[in-house]
C-alpha cells in the first residue's frame, strides 16, 4: 500500500524517538543526548545514542542508525509498511482505510487460513487414528513429540474424505476450491482430495498460519512430494519450511537451510533448531530476505550431488547479495543431514557444522577439485581460478592469508598469483 509523505511524516511526529526506543530500551540522559546499550550488537559500554532534537538514533559502535520508523523495523523485524502501522496505531493516527475490496479479500483469506486450520487438524487426527503412517513415522524416527511440535498429518487413501469434511464443516464450494486442497473433476462440478494417503507437512508462516501443505508417500511410488499449489495464502518462493520455530530462538547465531521436510524435522528433534528448508524450489531473493531479517550468518547444506551443487552456488549468491555471511556445510556424498544426524549423532553433526566452509574457501575447494598438483598443467589451472576468486576479496589481508595457505599447498609461487591477479 502507498501512503502519503504527509501521513509518514505525521506518523513520525507523533512517535518521539526517545520515548519509542524507552519502550525498548532502558536508556540514560547524557548531555543533549540520551545513550544506551545497542540491542543490534553485543558491547559492555554504551555506544547507542539518540537525538531528541534530530529524531535520530546512531550507534558508534556497529554504525546503524536512522529515525523512528527504521528503528522499529530493526527491532521489530518489520518491513517499511509494518512499521509505519505499528507506529500509526501507537500514536493513534488513522492511516488510510482499505477499501472495500481489500477488506473482502482479508475476509476471504482469513477463510482459507481457517479451512487450512481445520485440514491441519484433520489430517492429524487421521494420523492418530490410523497405523500404517504411524508406524511409518516411528520408523523413520520421530518421535510423538515432534509429530505433534510440527502438526504432522495423514491425508486418508480415498477420493473425497477431506472435502467432504470440509463441505461437513460448512465452507463453500468455492472457498473449498480456492485452498488448492481439492481437484476439479471431469464434470467440473465436483472435487476430489488433492492428497490421498500421505504423509502431511503442514507448512506455517511467521505469524502462525497454516499455508499450505507438503505430502509424502510411504512407498517408492512417484512423485514422492507434492505439495499445495500457489493459493491466496501460499507462495512458494515466499516462505521458509520451519523459521516460524527458528525466528523464536533467542540471541540466534546463525541458520541452516537444509533441502527437505525431513531434514528440518529431524535436526529439531536433535536440537538443532536453527535448520529451515526453502521447500524444494529454487531458492530466491524473497527467501533471503526473509532470512536475513533474522539471521546474517547462513549455513548451506545442500546435498552433495551434481543438482545439489548448482542449487547451492545459485543460493549463494542470492543470500551474498543480501549482505549475508555465507557458509556451506558438506556431508558425505549421497547423505542428507536427516541420515547423518540419526547415523552419526548429534555431536558429530555439531562438528559438520563448525568447520563449514567459508564461500570463498568453497569456490577454491571447488577449483582444487579433479586436479593434479603434480601436474603443471593443473597447478596453472588452479592459479588461473584461483586468482579469479581472489579478485572478488576487497581485504588485502585475506587476500595475502589465502594466497600464503594455498600457495604453500599447490606448491605454486606467490608471485606468480598475485601477477595473475595484478592482469
Ligand atoms: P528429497 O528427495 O531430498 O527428500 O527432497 P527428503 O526431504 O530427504 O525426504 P525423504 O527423506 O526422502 O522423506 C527434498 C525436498 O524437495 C522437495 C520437498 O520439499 C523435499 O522435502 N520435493 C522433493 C518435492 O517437492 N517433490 C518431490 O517429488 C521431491
Ligand atoms: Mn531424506
Amino acid at each position: 500500500m502507498q501512503f502519503s509523505e504527509d501521513k509518514i511524516s505525521e506518523i513520525i511526529e507523533k512517535n518521539d524517538i526517545v520515548d519509542v526506543i524507552s519502550g525498548y530500551l532502558s536508556v540514560k540522559k547524557s548531555g543533549n543526548n540520551y545513550t544506551c546499550l545497542c540491542p543490534f550488537h553485543s558491547e559492555k559500554t554504551p555506544s547507542f545514542s539518540i537525538s531528541p532534537s534530530k529524531q535520530m538514533f546512531y550507534c558508534f559502535g556497529c554504525g546503524v542508525g536512522g529515525n523512528v520508523i527504521s528503528f522499529v523495523q530493526k527491532i521489530e523485524r518489520m518491513n517499511f509498511v509494518e512499521s509505519l502501522k505499528l507506529l500509526a496505531e501507537k500514536a493513534h493516527v488513522d492511516l488510510p482505510q482499505d477499501n472495500s475490496k481489500d477488506q473482502e479479500r482479508a475476509k476471504f483469506l482469513k477463510t482459507l487460513y481457517n479451512i487450512n486450520v481445520e485440514t491441519a487438524r484433520y489430517y492429524h487426527k487421521n494420523l492418530l487414528e490410523n497405523k500404517k503412517p504411524l508406524e511409518y513415522l516411528k520408523a523413520r524416527g520421530l518421535s510423538e513429540k515432534i509429530i505433534t511440535k510440527f502438526g504432522l498429518g495423514y491425508s486418508l487413501n480415498e477420493w473425497e474424505a477431506l472435502y467432504r469434511h470440509l463441505v461437513k464443516t460448512g465452507y463453500s464450494i468455492n472457498e473449498i476450491k480456492q485452498s488448492g486442497l481439492v481437484l476439479p473433476k471431469k464434470d467440473g462440478r465436483s472435487f476430489y482430495d488433492r492428497f490421498r494417503g500421505r504423509i502431511m507437512f503442514p507448512i506455517i508462516d511467521l505469524k502462525g498460519n497454516v499455508i499450505a501443505f507438503g505430502g509424502r508417500v510411504m512407498d517408492d511410488s512417484k512423485p514422492k512430494y507434492l505439495n499445495s499449489p500457489d493459493t491466496l495464502t501460499f507462495n512458494k518462493g515466499f516462505n521458509i519450511f520451519g523459521l516460524n520455530f527458528t525466528k523464536l530462538i533467542k540471541d540466534l547465531k546463525n541458520i541452516l537451510i537444509v533441502e527437505g521436510y525431513m531434514d528440518v524435522i529431524a535436526l529439531h528433534q536433535y536440537g538443532i533448531q536453527n535448520a529451515v528448508a526453502s521447500l524444494g524450489t529454487a531458492f530466491t531473493e524473497n527467501q533471503a530476505k526473509l532470512l536475513k531479517r533474522y539471521s546474517n550468518e547462513i549455513i548451506i547444506a545442500y546435498d552433495s550431488d551434481m543438482a545439489g551443487q548448482t542449487a547451492t552456488m545459485k543460493g549463494l549468491n542470492i543470500l551474498e547479495k543480501q549482505g549475508c555471511t555465507v557458509k556451506i556445510l558438506r556431508l558425505p556424498s549421497g547423505k542428507d543431514p536427516d541420515e547423518y544426524i540419526r547415523k552419526e549423532g548429534v555431536e558429530s553433526f555439531l562438528n559438520v557444522i563448525e568447520r563449514s566452509l567459508p564461500l570463498i574457501e568453497y569456490k577454491i575447494e571447488n577449483i582444487k577439485k579433479g586436479l593434479n598438483i603434480e601436474n603443471l598443467q593443473d597447478r596453472i589451472k588452479f592459479a588461473q581460478g584461483f586468482a579469479e576468486v581472489l579478485s572478488d576479496i576487497e581485504s588485502d589481508i585475506e587476500v595475502n592469508a589465502y594466497v600464503k595457505k594455498y600457495a604453500l599447498q599447490m606448491r605454486i609461487n606467490e608471485e606468480s598469483i598475485y601477477s595473475e591477479l595484478n592482469r
